[in-house]
């Protein structure tokens, strides 16, 4: 098995996209977290573009220490004595300099010639390598560049001192047998090629970024250029998760990766939220419905055995449990096992009744069934899931501006009635921390969604919310038209699982 390097560029590549900036604080996190994920070299930016970018490689530089830190430049001496100084602090550090390849660029970008653009390349490698050991080289555009051309070019800065030769696919415009042939040509046709690692980076311009990254390292590449989510300008890059699972996935390829995948989908999740980037539900690995199944055929599979539907085990990428999406093409099998999973005992409910029930309200509602339909078609309020569980007989709550938001909730366990009272970041933080402190348990909200149900001012919530306890996961819901009291109804009625 031989080691593919994983080189993340979410922070450089990814965070170019419109929108999604992020501060050094965000950055830091972002990066520490990379750290954990077990990547091996974080690009964390362009340190000429702008202070914000400068500063944010020195803080990455200090606050992470296993990963390479590389800084971004272009074939341009200014560029990259700036990058050295954003660099002073790094344990392991990398220069990545270069220049368009492709006729297209050297023309209309650059108004040169091949040669003229070739010495550059080389005299910067030249000047990058005074200051730092650790040389990336990259020939832009090369996916569309002359086979030839590319081949004398990385020939030239490997001989200058690139230690690692970048070929980016940087308009996604390869196919997967032109890229790994590329590559092919490379490690056929330039003789010092022994002396460098092969990089891929490969945009998703055609939706091909992670096949053609596959099809160089089946050629001879040894790092891949990703992002987390796949993050990037226009359809982005190629993404980290996608990568790291095909590679585990498919052991007959021969590699592996150094990443963790257990942490990918909290740092999937993690990067959305914090670039304001949503994942596309069908998004491979990490998108809402990668584990999810909805026709009856599937979830009766899945329930029987997993693998019959899926190819990766939702536990191994960090997400608890497939999950079955209940919709008027479910069968009575994901029936069942939602409602056991709600509480209910099966054995006194007649499941051919209410499955008829169920098909009727699905195919009208037209959308998920969810949980709380699901005990509103039982005929029942939260009381019918669990009588005997714990009761909330008092929610108050003080905000408001310039307030702290306090909250005292009072909780009656086996006829005990309990007190408490919390502040939070908000009225419902607060009383959800009043609830913990009454429980004393260790119980994480994993999953909290509001949903308006006829959009007015006097409307009325429905809250879902999903706990982790003893990583199994437990659903609940509430219903109000104050929006605090019916988040501590879900909580507590997820709490009430639970126990
Ligand atoms: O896509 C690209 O070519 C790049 C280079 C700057 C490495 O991002
Ligand atoms: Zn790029």
């Amino acid at each position: 098995m031989s080691k593919i390097y994983i080189f993340d560029t979410t922070l450089r590549d990814g965070e170019q996209v419109p929108g999604c900036q992020l501060t050094t604080v965000e950055k830091i996190e972002v990066a520490k977290e990379l750290e954990l994920l077990g990547v091996d070299i974080i690009e964390a930016g362009f340190p000429i573009s702008s202070p914000g970018d400068f500063q944010s490689v020195v803080e990455i530089s200090k606050a992470v220490s296993a990963p390479t830190i590389c800084a971004l430049t272009r074939a341009v001496q200014g560029d990259i004595d700036c990058a050295v100084q954003a660099l002073q602090y790094a344990k392991h550090k990398r220069i990545h300099t270069g220049i368009g390849a492709s006729d297209f660029h050297i023309l209309h970008k650059f108004n040169s010639t091949r040669e003229k653009i070739l010495e550059r390349g080389v005299e910067a490698v030249k000047y990058a390598k005074k200051f730092v050991e650790d040389i990336e080289f990259y020939a832009e555009d090369a996916g569309r560049a002359d086979n030839a051309f590319l081949a004398q070019m990385i020939e030239a800065v490997i001989a200058a001192g690139a230690t690692v030769v970048n070929i980016p696919d940087t308009n996604g415009y390869c196919l997967p047998d032109q890229y790994g042939a590329k590559i092919k040509y490379l490690m056929d046709n330039v003789k010092n090629i022994d002396k460098a690692i092969i990089s891929v980076h490969c945009h998703n311009d055609l939706g091909l970024a992670t096949a053609n990254s596959i099809a160089g390292v089946i050629n001879g590449a040894r790092q891949i250029e990703c992002t987390i989510n796949g993050i990037g300008e226009r359809a982005g890059n190629t993404s980290l998760e996608e990568v790291a699972m095909v590679l585990k996935t498919h052991k007959s390829l021969g590699h592996h990766t150094d990443i963790n995948s257990k942490k990918i989908y909290a740092l999937s999740g993690m990067v959305s939220r914090l670039m304001r980037m949503p994942v596309q539900p069908n998004k491979a690995i990490v998108g809402k419905n990668a584990f999810a199944h909805s026709s009856g055929i599937h979830q009766d599979g899945v329930l029987k055995h997993r693998e019959n539907y899926e190819i990766i085990n939702p536990d191994d990428v960090g997400v608890f449990e497939s999950s079955i999406i209940l919709t008027a093409r479910s069968g009575r099998a994901a029936i069942k096992h939602r409602l056991e999973k709600l509480g209910y005992n099966l054995e006194t409910i007649n499941i051919d009744e209410f499955y008829e029930r169920f098909l009727v309200f699905a195919d009208e509602k037209k959308d998920n069934v969810n949980d709380q339909d699901l005990v509103m078609l039982m005929g029942g309020t939260d009381d019918n899931i669990s009588s005997k569980g714990i009761k909330v007989t008092l929610v108050q709550v003080v905000c408001g501006e310039p307030l702290r938001p306090m909250a005292t909730v009072k909780l009656k366990i086996n006829e005990v009635e309990h007190e408490a009272s919390a502040s939070g970041n908000g009225p419902v933080d607060a009383a959800i921390k009043a609830i913990d402190e009454i429980l004393n348990k260790k119980i994480k909200i994993e999953e909290f969604v509001i949903q308006a149900i006829t959009g007015g001012s006097n409307d009325v919530s429905k809250v879902n919310m999903q706990v982790n306890y003893n990583s199994q996961l437990y659903y609940g819901f509430g219903i109000s038209t104050d929006i605090v009291v019916a988040s501590v109804n879900a909580y507590i009625d997820a709490v009430n699982k639970v126990i």
